[in-house]
């Protein structure tokens, strides 16, 4: 990224570096942000590059989450404040998230006094947001701990990376299904989180029924794939 050598020029702090994109921490209008370059790819296009790479950037994601925000007589929040989005050199600035990773919370869980009233709020509010986020016609497409914060301040979750949700394919039931998969690999100490999470998708989304039961299928489908080998 060109960074401005100017004096007025704001630090940016890399925070993750990867295949995709680069993460930096810096300040908008004074507050601590984050600010999210995702690579062009050379190879492409300079138009077409331009215009994938800035739907990979998905603005609009955190569009539909202030939008439930403001509509809502729930408090849902299920994303960063978007504070800017810059098409030429494809970043995109929003704030920063005080608080873990719920994947550290789960990780933590037995130790550092998180309890299991703590995990059953947090796949509570997991399940809740997916559910709206789904009825809000979104996919996120790489629902794992690592892209869900907790504010520290409130604990309500707030949902980030929807990198992929844009050109995703996946139907509800896939996106929740990647959500299981990831809990079980990663967080089987937890106890299952996963029924936890799915009683609160019930509860948010109109569409409950049909999505829970093309899980239920996707999971027999796994199931069979697994005893073949
Ligand atoms: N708004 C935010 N507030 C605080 N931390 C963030 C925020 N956005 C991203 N991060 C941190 O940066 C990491 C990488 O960001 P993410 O958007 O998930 O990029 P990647 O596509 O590389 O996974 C996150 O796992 C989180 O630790
Ligand atoms: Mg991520």
């Amino acid at each position: 990224m060109e960074i401005n050598q100017n004096e007025n020029a704001t630090s940016l702090v890399l925070l993750k570096q990867g295949a995709e994109a680069r993460v930096f921490e810096s300040t908008f209008v004074g507050k601590r942000s984050v600010v999210k370059e995702r690579f062009s790819k050379k190879y492409r296009h300079p138009t077409l590059d331009s215009k994938l790479t800035l739907k990979r950037l998905n603005a609009v994601s955190f569009e539909i989450g202030g939008a439930m925000h403001d509509k809502g007589k729930t408090t849902w929040f299920l994303t960063p404040v978007l504070y800017a989005v810059d098409p030429v050199i494809h970043t995109l600035t929003c704030e920063f998230v005080e608080g873990p990773a719920v994947k550290d919370v789960f990780l933590d869980f037995g130790l550092n006094r998180v309890s299991k009233e703590q995990i059953d709020d947090i796949a509570t509010q997991i399940g809740g947001s997916i559910g709206k986020l789904h009825d809000g016609g979104l996919i996120h497409g790489d629902l794992t701990t690592s892209n869900m914060l907790l504010r520290s301040d409130n604990n309500q979750l707030v949902l980030i990376d929807f990198g992929l949700s844009f050109t995703s394919s996946l139907p509800e039931d896939k996106d929740l299904y990647v959500l299981e998969r990831a809990l079980i690999s990663m967080h089987s100490s937890c106890g299952n989180v996963m029924d936890q999470i799915l009683a609160g998708y019930r509860k948010s989304s109109k569409q409950w029924s049909s999505t829970l039961n093309k899980l239920a299928q996707v999971r027999q489908r796994g199931r069979k794939r697994t005893m073949i080998g």
